[in-house]
C-alpha cells in the first residue's frame, strides 16, 4: 500500500476511532509522561490520548500523515509531536516514554525490522513503561493469499515482499508475548478482529494478536 496517496483520497482510512485495545486501556498509561505512537497514519490513536491529555510524539514516515495530524493537532491545539520518519531513523527529543502504541505496524514490516523495533522500544523506556501492540497472525486469511500468491516472495519465517518495497509479516500463535518475554504481560489475545471496512472496499475482519506488555 502506498499510504500517501491512500491518505490523500481517504480522510480517516482506518476510521475515527481509537482501538479497543487501547480504549481499554489507556487508563493503565501514566499522564505524567510522552506517549509514542509509532506509525501514527491518519491519527485516531495519537488524537484520542491528546485530547485525554496526554502529550503525544507521532511518527510516521508518510508525509501526508504527518501534514494531516500536524493540521488537526494545531486546529485544537493538542499536545502532539510529529515527525516525519520510519523509527528506523528516529531520535527521541525526550529521556524516555512512559507508553508506546506499535499498531498495525509490525505486519507491513521486513521479520528482521521487528527485532530492531523491539531493540529501539526497549531503549526509548524505562522499568513501568507500557507497550500497546496488535498485528497480524498467521491464521489471517491474507497470509495464505500472500504466500501461495506468486507476486509475494517468501524472505524469511512467515515474511513476504512482492520486490517493489511492500513487506508482510504474520505473527504465530504465541510469537508476539514470546518477542516481549521480558516484559511482564498485562494483556494478550489472539482471535478475530471486528468486522470493518476500508474506504468504498468490502467488509473484513482479520486475525490478529494483541497485547499489553510492561517493562
Ligand atoms: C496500517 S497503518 C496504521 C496506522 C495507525 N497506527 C492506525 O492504526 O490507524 C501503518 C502505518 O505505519 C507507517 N509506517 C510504515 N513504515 C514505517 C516505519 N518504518 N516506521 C514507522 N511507521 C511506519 C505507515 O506509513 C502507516 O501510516
Amino acid at each position: 500500500m502506498n499510504y500517501d496517496r491512500t491518505y490523500s483520497k481517504t480522510e480517516n482510512y482506518f476510521g475515527t476511532q481509537p482501538e479497543t485495545l487501547l480504549r481499554n486501556f489507556y487508563h493503565r498509561l501514566d499522564r505524567s509522561k510522552r506517549v509514542l505512537d509509532l506509525g501514527v497514519g491518519q491519527g485516531r490513536h495519537a488524537l484520542f490520548l491528546a485530547r485525554e491529555g496526554f502529550a503525544v510524539d507521532a511518527i510516521d514516515p508518510s508525509e501526508v500523515a504527518i501534514e494531516s495530524v500536524s493540521a488537526l493537532t494545531d486546529r485544537e491545539n493538542l499536545p502532539i509531536r510529529t515527525f516525519q520518519c520510519g523509527f528506523e531513523n528516529f531520535v527521541p527529543q525526550t529521556d524516555f516514554y512512559g507508553s508506546i502504541l506499535i499498531f498495525g505496524l509490525i505486519q507491513i514490516l521486513p521479520g528482521e525490522s521487528i527485532d530492531l523495533l523491539l531493540e529501539k522500544a526497549k531503549s526509548w523506556t524505562r522499568a513501568g513503561s507500557i507497550v500497546l501492540v496488535r498485528a497480524f497472525s498467521t491464521a489471517d486469511p491474507s497470509f495464505a493469499r500472500t504466500r501461495d500468491s506468486r507476486e509475494w516472495k517468501s524472505r524469511g519465517k512467515n515474511s513476504f515482499t512482492d520486490g517493489q518495497g511492500r513487506f508482510r509479516t504474520y505473527m504465530e500463535p504465541g510469537q508476539l508475548p514470546a518477542l516481549f518475554g521480558d516484559y511482564k504481560v498485562i494483556y494478550h489475545r489472539e482471535g478475530l478482529s471486528p468486522w470493518h471496512r476500508h474506504a468504498d472496499r468490502p467488509p473484513e475482519r482479520h486475525a490478529e494478536v494483541e497485547g499489553v506488555f510492561q517493562r
